[in-house]
């Protein structure tokens, strides 16, 4: 695993889409692994001036939500797809048919989650990025989510209705449950890149790279996984003792 603590959440946009862009060298139809949240919008950022600048071009790439929430309309504009198409689809060279993710509004629910995993399965996923929770989540998988998990309907903490609030008019209107892949099926990604900016993220960080290996901390998952890197800023890093 390579940790690399950056100044600006600027400077760990341009180390994160250099991670991207080399694998669009290799394979410009790549399947590339999109998170939400706050934390990835200034990726994003740096992705569409790059595309705009033609320095990388996603025309050819195709992206796979990590999770959805359940219940929303579809076209909902908290949506984690219309957050991907407002953030990268209207602004590059990305197509909206590119763009997939599970659907949350399906009737059954199950099988709509065992469709998703066996799309993101087989489309192989070259790099996929990852935010983490301040309670160690990842993805959607909260704590004591098994290792072994594949995609599924999940309950949201508390916590995590809580710090999403702020894309909603307020925490009860965020939806209770959604579909996220498991941690299983977020593991097969070729390689993981988890990006954590601020200081409430700090124990969460410290947690999943140097702690234990447990179901308890979902993020410490990634220690079982051989390509990792992992972009922080200073606030994020604070806590860590090998940086
Ligand atoms: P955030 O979410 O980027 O909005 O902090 C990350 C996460 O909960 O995984």
């Amino acid at each position: 695993m390579r940790i690399l603590v950056v100044e600006t959440r600027e400077a760990a946009a341009v180390v994160v889409v250099d991670r991207i862009a080399d694998v669009l060298r290799v394979h410009p139809a790549a399947a590339l692994g999109l998170a939400t949240g706050g934390t990835m919008q200034t990726i994003y950022d740096e992705l569409v001036r790059r595309d705009q600048l033609d320095l990388l071009d996603l025309q050819d790439v195709c992206c796979f939500l990590l999770d959805e929430y359940v219940g929303l309309d579809a076209g909902d504009s908290a949506s984690y797809l219309e957050t991907v198409r407002r953030a990268l689809v209207n602004r590059t060279r990305l197509p909206a048919t590119s763009v997939f993710g599970p659907d949350g509004s399906a009737v059954v629910l199950d099988v709509e989650a065992r469709r998703y995993d066996q799309q993101v399965t087989q489309s192989r996923i070259s790099l996929q990025l990852l935010g983490i929770g301040q309670n160690g989540h990842l993805a959607f998988n909260e704590p004591g989510s098994s290792f072994q998990s594949r995609t599924r309907q999940v309950d949201l903490a508390d916590e995590t209705r809580r710090a999403n609030s702020r894309f909603f008019t307020g925490k009860r209107s965020v939806p209770s449950s959604a579909i996220t892949q498991g941690i299983a099926t977020i593991l097969q990604a070729e390689q993981l890149v988890l990006v954590a900016f601020g200081a409430d993220k700090s124990d969460a960080v410290k947690a999943a790279l140097e702690g234990p290996v447990s179901s308890s901390v979902p993020a410490s998952a990634l220690q079982l996984h051989s390509h990792v890197t992992v972009v922080l800023d200073e606030d994020a890093a604070r806590e860590l003792q090998n940086r």
